[in-house]
């Protein structure tokens, strides 16, 4: 079989590295893809086209007669690249334009939840910044302000204060370049938050491995927000009675509800989740693989990638297994990260790692690895237990040197 990944990230490198390991699979293309998901697999061919040309990726699906598609990043998911590809009756797994409405528009993923009960955060929407400021006072902080939108850099604001808020509802509502623009605000929760992702095809659910992420850009969950500085899978403080809850109230009422609306979805359900006082609830959902728990989520996965996503489009309900170990992974960021990134600066020692390393933002000039994006490398380890995997992936970590790097030394500790 020929495979197509779109994306160039650390969750495409994993993807491929996955799909590589199947019987099923000869060719894997990525586009663009990066130097680093080619070096240790000969399957894997680069194709210079950018993950969010639909037009283009399509003609090449066809030409090169892909038999299957995974989709990466989102965007082109929010753009119609699986009706696409169905109209040309090429087979792809992620959801329809329709279905992507669950990350692409958070009001749409708010009222899909408020009509079939599904627990979230309390919520109202608001375009008018005075009628948004009244209810924010009425309610008091901490409150939380979500762009609605694909986040445009803007995203997600935890209001401490009153101040904040306000500042945020200026920012979102009165100086927004994103033409008519919409906030949600949401009753504030607390909890351990994980992300629990499954393979869904209309009706049928099949969880995968919970894992947690960790967005703050500094130890202590400190600093701004990120996509992720590190991860690990299984999440010891989720039990399994929480994940069966997860899955019996969110993740299985929203494929339901999907179908119900005549809007099937098909490919990876994310939930952003919170263990709160009265069980999960949903803090947002994504149409795609995480990034980065697909780095710890396929490499505990025994079974075959290809074959289970096969079997699911052929109206089969797969049975997955996983390995015992605990996988954990380090986020090696450039110097900046997240509001920019340096470029260019050489990285020492990799080839001294025998760990699992996925390729997130590198290049390869003359057979010197670069710097090349915000998340540069994703480093795994694996143990019995968390405090194992640690050790193993900090152990890899500390054989790769570069001047312009930085990243967590706590990845997985609030879980010992
Ligand atoms: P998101 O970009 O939607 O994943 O949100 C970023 C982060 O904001 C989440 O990981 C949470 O930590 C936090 N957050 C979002 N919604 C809420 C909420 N209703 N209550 C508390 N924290 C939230
Ligand atoms: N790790 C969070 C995300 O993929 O959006």
């Amino acid at each position: 079989m020929k495979i197509l990944i779109t994306g160039k990230g650390g969750r495409e490198h994993a993807l491929a590295w996955k799909a590589a390991q199947s019987p099923l699979v000869s060719k894997i293309y990525v586009a663009p893809g990066s130097a680093g998901m080619t070096c240790n697999l000969p399957q894997v061919q680069r194709v210079p086209i950018n993950d969010t040309d639909n037009a283009a990726l399509v003609h090449f699906a066809k030409t090169e007669q892909v038999d299957l598609t995974l989709v990466g990043p989102e965007n082109a998911l929010v753009n119609g690249i699986v009706d696409d590809f169905r109209q040309e009756g090429l087979s792809i797994f992620g959801p329809c334009k329709a279905a992507a409405q669950l990350e692409g528009s958070k009001l749409f993923a708010k009222q899909l939840m408020d009509k079939y009960g599904i627990p979230t955060a309390r919520y109202a929407v608001f375009s008018d910044y005075e009628q948004a400021l009244s209810h924010v006072q009425r309610e008091g902080v901490p409150i939380v302000i979500k762009y609605d939108g694909l986040a445009a850099g803007k995203g997600v604001v935890v209001a401490q204060t009153e101040e904040e808020a306000v500042l945020t509802l200026q920012a979102m509502l009165l100086h927004s370049r994103f033409g008519e623009a919409k906030v949600v605000i949401e009753e504030f929760l607390q909890g351990p938050e994980f992300s629990l992702m499954a393979l869904v095809h209309g009706e049928t659910v099949v969880p995968l491995s919970v894992a947690q992420d960790h967005k703050r850009a500094f130890d202590g969950d400190k600093g701004p927000n990120t996509g992720g500085m590190g991860a690990y899978c299984p999440v010891p403080i989720i039990s399994q009675k929480t994940i069966e809850q997860a899955v019996k109230t969110i993740l299985q009422p929203v494929a339901t509800a999907m179908v119900a609306e005549g809007n099937p979805f098909t490919g990876i359900l994310y939930g952003g989740l919170m263990l709160t006082n009265a069980g999960p609830k949903v803090i947002e959902f994504n149409v795609r693989f995480g990034d980065p728990e697909t780095e710890v989520v396929l490499p505990r996965m025994k079974s075959d990638l290809i074959q289970t996503i096969l079997d699911l489009l052929n109206g089969k309900k797969p049975i997955l297994e996983w390995h015992e170990d605990v996988f954990l992974g380090v986020v090696l960021a450039s110097a900046g990260y997240p509001e920019m990134a340096t470029k260019g600066s050489p990285i020492e020692g990799l080839e001294n790692v025998n760990n699992l390393v996925f390729h997130c933002g590198t290049e390869n000039r003359d057979g010197q690895w670069l710097t090349n994006g915000g998340r540069v490398l994703f480093v795994t380890g694996k143990g019995k237990d968390v405090a194992a995997a640690r050790e193993n992936a900090y152990m890899a970590v500390e054989q790769i040197h570069c001047k312009d790097i930085f990243y967590r030394r706590d990845i997985g500790i609030q879980s010992l």
